[in-house]
């Protein structure tokens, strides 16, 4: 640690980057190990609802506070005939998935996910497989999913049981195009022709449709930037949202960088942005791509074999992930950092949502569980309304092997105007406790109404018998006064805060709320 050790953070209503959109809250479900299959999908499950999907997941999946879904992948898609996956379930193929090596048996398609997201108020975001299928696939699905009827495709929705059209709204242009692991993977160039005659031809059957195209998979591929340029500089006039993608792990020990994996996303988010605006200044166009970060988490990929090298089965598990509570408080540092870039990232998908590399795990015929990573999602899910603030924060600085020089604390804060609530949510990324004095003298009648904490333990991963012991607990010391309140925050720890700006009923002023 270096400079200063005293941390201070100032925030004010009139300081902010405007909304935090809600579909920041989103997840991946793709066809992928566990994560339908025998994750949101089980019809022999005794908690299963009538069209097969286990209600035990759905109540946590409501629990988490997630808003959007991606699905059906993820790598699945660029091998997925989505033709496969309607009709009655009986006459479904059996498909050999490439992507997994896995065999999937279609029960759950396009019809069955959208009515569980319906069912769960949960915004869908699907993707059309740019891999080994194109532009007519891509448009025959939008006129499937959104039209009323009268056509070829909309009449066979309808047949399918699907009277009204599910108008989904959010549609991912392929995925991971850029990689080459990915089936059909091509040039930039190729992609953003293919991109461009397929956002045009879905916008042609539904112009309300909001486009995502791919970007990269992740920040060390060499063609990062050069593949973005390209998409904007030829499909830019037909998306809508740029996509990012992002894993980070502990590598080698190196607990200080993992903890500083936030410091990692925000440049590869700053380095994003700067290339849209670029393209944009050179496209002379104010239009602005937004960013869709459809896949972030930790996740262990040096643990991980290869899809090649996987048996082919039936929904086997694939990458199950058991995560710890120094996974949680980076999951809740990489949350802060997408919070503190609300103005250009509009989407983000935590990948996924159940059994694979996942907040939500299951027991085919058994119960769900969450893992530590669930509880910052969920309280960020929660409180994080309104307006994204812009923290002034002074801290030390951390020095880490990967990212050099971080700081040592990670603050993002919201504020709702119309429920007069603040949010705070702050990473110590360091080994040693700090102290956090935030500044709020802008905020009128500022009541503290709680403060808790997750602190990273050396307990390693959590499977379910312990994993239930975790969970957000009381910030032991802290104090507030209506202009700043003080907190200790232990040491590699992830702490949630809530204020509400109502005046006390008795027209008391606000009180010393102390815990030390
Ligand atoms: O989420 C797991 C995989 O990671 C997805 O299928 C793919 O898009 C990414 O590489």
């Amino acid at each position: 640690m270096s400079g200063r050790d005293r941390v201070v953070v100032s925030i004010d209503p009139d300081d902010h980057r405007g909304p935090v959109d809600r579909r920041l809250f989103g997840a991946l479900v793709e066809h992928m190990g566990r994560c339908v299959y025998t994750g949101i999908f089980e019809p022999e499950h005794p908690m299963a609802d009538t069209d097969g999907f286990r209600t035990d997941v759905a109540e946590l999946v409501e629990e988490l506070g997630v808003t959007l879904v991606r699905y059906p992948g993820g790598n699945f898609v660029s091998g997925y005939d989505w033709t496969d996956g309607i009709g009655p379930r009986e006459r479904r193929p059996r498909r050999l998935d490439l992507a997994w090596r896995s065999i999937e048996t279609n029960q759950v398609g396009t019809d069955d996910f959208l009515g569980w997201t319906s069912r769960l108020g949960l915004e869908p975001m699907l993707a059309v497989n740019l891999g080994t299928k194109g532009v007519t696939e891509a448009a025959a699905l939008v006129e499937y999913c959104n039209l009323p009827g009268g056509t070829e495709w909309s009449d066979r929705r309808r047949a399918n049981g699907s009277a009204d059209p599910h108008h989904v709204r959010l549609w991912c242009l392929g995925n991971e195009m850029d990689g080459p692991w990915q089936l059909g993977h091509t040039s930039a160039d190729r992609y953003a022709e293919i991109a461009a005659q397929a956002a045009r031809a879905m916008r042609m059957v539904d112009p309300t449709v909001e486009l995502v195209a791919c970007g990269s998979s992740f920040h060390a591929i060499p063609t990062f930037g050069s593949w973005e340029s390209t998409v904007l500089e030829r499909a830019g006039d037909d998306i809508d949202f740029l996509s990012m993608h992002a894993y980070y792990e502990e590598h080698d020990g190196d607990r200080d960088s993992f903890l500083a994996s936030g410091a990692a996303m925000d440049s590869f988010i700053d380095a994003m942005a700067a290339t849209i605006d670029a393209a944009s200044a050179r496209r002379r166009t104010r239009r602005r791509v937004h960013i869709s970060f459809d896949e972030w988490n930790v996740w262990y990929q040096s643990r991980f074999a290869g899809a090649e090298n996987l048996p082919i089965d039936v929904s086997g598990p694939r990458i199950e992930d058991v995560y710890s509570t120094v996974d949680a408080v980076v999951v809740g540092d990489l949350l802060s950092t997408l919070l503190n870039h609300a103005d250009r990232v509009k989407i983000a998908c935590l990948a996924q949502l159940v059994n694979v590399i996942a907040p939500i795990m299951t027991e085919a015929d058994g119960p769900t569980w969450r893992q530590p990573t669930f509880h910052p999602f969920a309280a960020v899910a929660a409180n994080a309304h309104g307006d994204s603030l812009v923290t002034r924060t002074t801290a030390p600085t951390l020095a880490t092997r990967r990212h050099g020089d971080v700081p040592a604390v990670n603050v993002a804060a919201t504020h709702d105007a119309e429920t007069a609530e603040v949010a705070v949510f702050l990473t110590n990324r360091g080994a040693e406790p700090l102290t956090v004095e935030l500044r709020h003298a802008g905020f009128e009648n500022w009541r503290l109404r709680s403060v808790d904490h997750l602190p990273a333990d050396d307990l390693g991963p959590r499977p379910h018998e312990t994993a239930s012991t975790v969970r957000l607990t009381p910030l032991p010391h802290h104090s507030s006064t209506g202009r700043s309140t003080e907190l200790t925050l232990p040491a590699r720890s992830w702490t949630s805060l809530r204020a509400g700006l109502e005046p006390a009923a008795d027209g008391a002023l606000n009180p010393r709320d102390s815990h030390r």
